[in-house]
């Protein structure tokens, strides 16, 4: 069964054979949309009783490290957490290899978020458990990713819109935001995709996955202007300038940083643009991000897409541990979903 008892690292493991990668996303999709009603508090199950989930974050989340925690706590699972080194036996010198090996025993999944890239995967390599990216520095965000296309196959379904052939505006820091790195090679997957990539001029879409894109059969432009960047774009899909990855120094060099704001998506977004942004957003004064005078757009899609995030966390906890076909048997109402 797809998934099962398998690390979930990066979205390259579902980039091996195109068709079968669309069909897994989609069998998991469909398990996400099955417990939208647990997802929301209406309905209760206890599929995943007795599980316990190790919930490992060693850099700053409000969203993933939360919604994880209650996508498995909505499924009747038990969470043990950690935050940040401090707390962690890391801060005594311990290494990611001891700590996969003693965590691997203590539960059966494991999620981790770790500042440096590739650090998930050298945990996961010392883990018997499967382990989940939750985010590896500047590397991925592969559940991100997934959440992010399913609430673009929603939106989209509203319309009568398919994902293949349209065109994806990704605005802001591509070359340390984690999310557009995943996000892209997921969209890899479809058919005759279009990429704006719209950054300052010092902090691109690397290379390397322009190139894969571009083998791909697909379109990339790149921009530093906004204004043409977001022309023509189905979504625009926005991210924060990652300072805890640059130096002070090094941000103030960039002249060419820019806010998407209400003037900028009225004069030349699509009237059917969908806008996204995996949050957090900087909503401090001047500062070059998702602006909050687009908060009554009905375009921008923001908080939906986060609420997204735990029927997609569900979905994959529950194909991590084999279990899709079990989904739904002890569906109950819950007695307290009136209240909300
Ligand atoms: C993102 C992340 O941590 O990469 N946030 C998230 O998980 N929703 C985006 C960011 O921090 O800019």
């Amino acid at each position: 069964m797809f998934l099962q008892g398998q690390h979930v690292l990066s979205i390259e493991q579902f980039s091996l054979e195109q068709v079968r990668a669309l069909e897994q996303v989609r069998a998991l999709f469909a398990t996400a949309e099955k417990l939208e009603a647990v997802a929301a508090g209406k309905v209760t199950t206890r599929l995943l009783n007795g599980a316990i989930l190790a919930n490992l974050f060693f850099e700053a989340s409000t969203r993933t490290r939360m919604s994880f925690h209650s996508a498995f706590s909505r499924l009747g699972g038990d969470i043990s957490d950690t935050t940040g080194f401090s707390f962690s036996s890391i801060s005594k010198g311990e290494s990611l290899a001891d700590t996969a090996r003693v965590i691997a025993e203590y539960a059966d999944v494991i999620v981790m978020r770790h500042p440096e890239q590739g650090s998930v995967a050298a945990f996961a390599k010392h883990s018997k458990t499967p382990v989940i990216n939750g985010g590896d520095g500047a590397g991925e965000h592969p559940t991100q990713a997934l959440l992010d296309l399913y609430t673009i196959r929603r939106e989209f379904h509203k319309t009568g819109k398919k994902v293949g052939g349209t065109t994806i505006a990704m605005t802001g820091d591509l070359k340390n935001g984690r999310t557009v790195h995943s996000l892209s090679k997921l969209l890899a997957l479809f058919d005759n995709m279009t990429f704006h990539f719209v950054s300052p001029n010092a902090l691109p879409m690397p290379a390397s996955i322009i190139e894969k894109l571009q083998a791909a059969g697909h379109t990339v432009k790149i921009f530093t202007d906004p204004v043409r960047g977001i022309q023509g774009a189905d979504v625009i899909y926005c991210t924060r300038i990652q300072q805890e990855r640059l130096g002070d120094s090094e941000l103030s060099e960039h002249s060419d940083l820019f806010a998407i704001d209400k003037a900028l998506i009225e004069g030349n977004a699509k009237a059917d643009a969908v806008i996204l942004h995996p949050l957090p957003r900087d909503t401090r004064d001047g500062a070059y991000d998702l602006s909050t005078d687009l908060d009554d757009d009905a375009r921008l899609k923001i908080f939906t897409q986060a609420a997204n995030g735990i029927p997609v966390r569900m979905a994959l906890f529950v194909h991590c541990l084999g279990l899709e076909n079990e989904v739904g048997k002890d569906f109950q109402p819950s007695p307290w979903a009136k209240i909300k």
